[in-house]
């Protein structure tokens, strides 16, 4: 049985919803994993887990400030264990070269190479936006060519299966010998 510790960062809630997704699959398979909202845990990564995925999403072509200042202050830590990034953007629905260039951007800002990268499609979430906000997301998926503009509704983009196989690759690339990592 493996601890997988699981920090994350999260703007309106998606990538939260991806982790306990991650979270309830790495259990189902008898190992133990604990999330964090790193927005609340602080910086540290703490010490007995045997592996970590980390969380994030984008918003104007960045992720979370906090998942990157916590990326810097642990890269010793996640490039000695078996660590996976997992970006959560609109990008990823569709537009893959964008999407795979914040991922470059995180790296590149970081210096952390992750041994396994998931990018998921989060969601458009009209009804829980405030005004501008709101607005300003129908304007960008207009301007993008979307037709899903109707703000008395929200859209997932994720693609569970999509999550459910990147967890399953993470836990078996885990379960390997360290010579065959
Ligand atoms: C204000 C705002 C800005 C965003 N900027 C980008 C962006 O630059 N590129 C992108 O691919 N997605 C962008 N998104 C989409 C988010 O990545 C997407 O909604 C995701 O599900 C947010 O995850 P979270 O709910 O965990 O914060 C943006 C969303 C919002 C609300």
């Amino acid at each position: 049985m493996a601890k997988i510790y699981i920090p994350y960062g999260t703007v309106e809630g998606q990538t939260a919803q991806i982790v306990e997704y991650i979270a309830e699959l790495i259990r189902s398979h008898g190992h133990q994993t604990e999330t964090a909202d790193l927005k609340h845990a602080g910086d540290t990564l703490p010490t007995g887990y045997d592996g970590v995925i980390v969380a994030a999403s984008v918003h104007v072509g960045k992720h979370e400030g906090h998942v990157t200042d916590f990326v810097k202050k642990n890269r010793g830590e996640l490039e000695r264990l078996p660590s996976a990034l997992v970006s959560v953007s609109l990008a990823a629905h569709g537009d893959e070269a964008e999407a795979e260039g914040y991922v470059q951007k995180f790296e590149a800002d970081t210096g952390w190479r992750p041994g396994h990268v998931g990018l998921f499609a989060g969601a458009l979430l009209y009804t829980h936006y405030g005004f501008i906000k709101k607005h300003l997301m129908k304007k960008i998926a207009k301007d993008k060519g979307s037709l899903d503009t109707d703000t008395t509704r929200d859209y997932v983009y994720t693609e569970w299966d999509g999550v459910q196989r990147f967890t399953e690759d993470y836990l078996a690339w885990l379960a390997k010998p360290a010579s065959q990592k």
